[in-house]
């Protein structure tokens, strides 16, 4: 009898956990859908809702890349020259594309033999301009890339990345894929649900902004300001508290490279797992030992191939990078966060090529992470037979003999 009550208790006992998970399963559906759906734009407070709270991270927020880059084409955001001797680009000595202010905005007017054919507004700046500025144009609600881009490291107008020489294109659509990496949202429609061909124009979260980060944070805001005696947060991603495969998607989702999509990007936020959304490209070894690999955009990648991660199970983006802050060309910042893994004063680091540099404390990236040729973004110059390929930083860490031999050489 007894042990039938036993028994009778352990079954109620499953019974109510069963029960218990299956709601509590239920519940984190719910919640999931709750997200799911929840991005759209209206789930959106925008950067300057954040001000008040977290004035320092905003204020710094400001100066980076990712807030630079896909914003409407105001003077403020463009770094390229308007002024009459340098706002010119010949495509052949026919057809030129110069670049104007009017009234209504900033320009590129296409002549043909001297004559005005055409005059395209500048809608949407893509980039910072650390290596170029490429332009949006709206028709309606489609957007079109411009014909001509400004290409930093020549200080120079140029034909933008992939389109022919010696003909002006003014059709080239921009797809989805473009906003997904350079802004931080935009609802699209038409087409089909992974690739929008329309966006509202006043729907749009420009730059790379603290929510593509932090997730969709209207709710975030609203519950803050209502309950200001509240010392924690609620309702918002802070990367640093996911696992590390989910703290890498929150940058890879646009640091991969290339990738096929399976399901809408803009609807990939912190914490889910970039898996659903995209199937990843592998980075293959016999490129990378060929050199033939593209150094552009898949820093994520790389990174993985590299040994300090795959010998570490700690390494993230955040390892090297406070990404509130600009901080290029911080060269010494970089090497100590190698210093922090690789002690300088060990044996290990005392290499016969580590012997011959001075001042190595603030040198490791030069040799380790060279800036090398990118393949995809490279332009035609004024007069140049062949493209001219922007530098971009390598995140296979690894031993480079030929850079060492040419910085080696230099040190002398
Ligand atoms: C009314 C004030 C208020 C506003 C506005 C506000 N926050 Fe917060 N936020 C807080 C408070 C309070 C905390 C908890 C204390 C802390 O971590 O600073 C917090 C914490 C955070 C955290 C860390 C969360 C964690 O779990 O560690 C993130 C990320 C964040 N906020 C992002 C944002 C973003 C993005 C915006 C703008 C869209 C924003 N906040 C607007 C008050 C605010
Ligand atoms: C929505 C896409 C997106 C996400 C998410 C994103 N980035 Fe970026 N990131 C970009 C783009 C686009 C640029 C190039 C900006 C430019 O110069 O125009 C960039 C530039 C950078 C740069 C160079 C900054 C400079 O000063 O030139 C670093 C470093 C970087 N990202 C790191 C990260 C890290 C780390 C994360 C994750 C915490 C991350 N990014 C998340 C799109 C993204
Ligand atoms: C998969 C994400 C991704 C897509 C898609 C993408 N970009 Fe980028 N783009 C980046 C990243 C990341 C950088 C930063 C440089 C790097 O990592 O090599 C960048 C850099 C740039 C730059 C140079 C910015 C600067 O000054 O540093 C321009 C211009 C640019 N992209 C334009 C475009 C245009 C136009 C499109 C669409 C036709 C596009 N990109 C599509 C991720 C992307
Ligand atoms: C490119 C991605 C990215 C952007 C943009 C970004 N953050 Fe963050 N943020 C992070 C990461 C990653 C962490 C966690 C850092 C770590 O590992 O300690 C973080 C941490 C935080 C925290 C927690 C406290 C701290 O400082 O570590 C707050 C608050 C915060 N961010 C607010 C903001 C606000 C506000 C903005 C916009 C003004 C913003 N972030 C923009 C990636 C980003
Ligand atoms: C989180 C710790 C960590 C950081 C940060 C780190 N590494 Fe490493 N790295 C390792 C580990 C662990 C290994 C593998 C063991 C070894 O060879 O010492 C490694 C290996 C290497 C190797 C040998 C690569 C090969 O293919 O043989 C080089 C070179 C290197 N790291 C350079 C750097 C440089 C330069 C930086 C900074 C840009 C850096 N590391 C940052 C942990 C780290
Ligand atoms: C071991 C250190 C280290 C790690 C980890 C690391 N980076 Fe970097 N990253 C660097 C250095 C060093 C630079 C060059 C900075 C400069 O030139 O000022 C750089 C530059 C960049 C740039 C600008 C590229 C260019 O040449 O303009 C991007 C984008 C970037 N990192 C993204 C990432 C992303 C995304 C991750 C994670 C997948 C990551 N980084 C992880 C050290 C690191
Ligand atoms: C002038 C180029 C150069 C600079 C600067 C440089 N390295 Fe190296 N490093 C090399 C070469 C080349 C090797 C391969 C061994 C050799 O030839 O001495 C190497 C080897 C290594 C290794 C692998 C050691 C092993 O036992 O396999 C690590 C780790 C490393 N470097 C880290 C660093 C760090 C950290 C810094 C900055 C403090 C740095 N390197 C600066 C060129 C350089």
């Amino acid at each position: 009898m007894i042990l039938r009550q036993k028994n009778k208790r352990s079954v109620l006992v499953i019974l109510s956990l069963v029960i218990s998970v299956f709601v509590l399963v239920q519940c984190m559906n719910s919640v999931n859908s709750e997200i799911e759906q929840s991005v759209s734009y209206e789930a959106f407070a925008g950067s300057e809702k954040c001000m008040s709270c977290h004035k320092d991270v905003y204020d710094k927020h400001l100066g980076t890349a990712h807030y630079l880059t896909g914003q409407p084409a105001t003077e403020n955001f463009i770094t390229g020259n308007f002024n009459k001797d340098s706002n010119s680009y010949y495509y052949t000595p026919d057809i030129l594309v110069q670049m104007q202010k009017r009234d209504s905005g900033l320009y590129q007017v296409i002549y043909y033999k001297g004559e005005e054919k055409m005059a395209i507004r500048k809608d949407i700046v893509i980039g910072s301009g650390v290596m170029g500025q490429s332009f949006l144009n709206w028709r309606q609600n489609r957007l079109f890339q411009m014909p001509v881009t400004y290409f930093t490291a020549a200080a120079q107008w140029s034909n933008s990345p992939g389109f022919p020489e010696g003909k002006v294109m003014t059709d080239r659509p921009i797809t989805s894929r473009c906003l997904e990496c350079h802004v931080t949202y935009a609802e699209g429609s038409g087409g089909d649900t992974l690739e929008p061909v329309n966006f509202s124009r006043d729907k749009i979260i420009y730059g790379v902004s603290c929510e593509k980060c932090h997730g969709p944070a209207a709710k975030h805001v609203e519950y803050q300001t209502g309950n200001p005696a509240v010392k924690t947060a609620k309702y918002v991603i802070n990367p640093a508290k996911l696992s590390r495969q989910q703290q890498l998607d929150v940058c890879a989702v646009c640091h991969a490279g290339k990738m096929q999509k399976i399901k809408p990007s803009f609807q990939f936020v912190p914490g889910k797992n970039l898996a659903d959304y995209f199937i990843l490209d592998s980075v293959h070894n016999s490129s990378l030992a060929g050199g033939e690999v593209e150094v552009h955009g898949n820093q994520y990648g790389l990174l993985r191939k590299s040994k300090c991660f795959t010998a570490t199970s700690t390494m993230t983006c955040s390892s090297c990078h406070n990404t509130h802050e600009n901080q290029r060309g911080e060269a010494a910042l970089f090497s100590s966060k190698c210093i922090s893994c690789h002690s300088s004063n060990t044996t290990a680091i005392k290499t016969p090529t580590h012997l011959l540099v001075k001042g190595i404390e603030q040198k490791c990236i030069n040799c380790h992470m060279p800036a090398l040729e990118s393949r995809a973004i490279a332009v035609y110059l004024q007069g140049e037979e062949k493209p001219r390929a922007a530098l971009v930083r390598s995140h296979f860490i690894g031993i480079y003999p030929d850079v060492t031999k040419k910085i080696l050489s230099n040190e002398k």
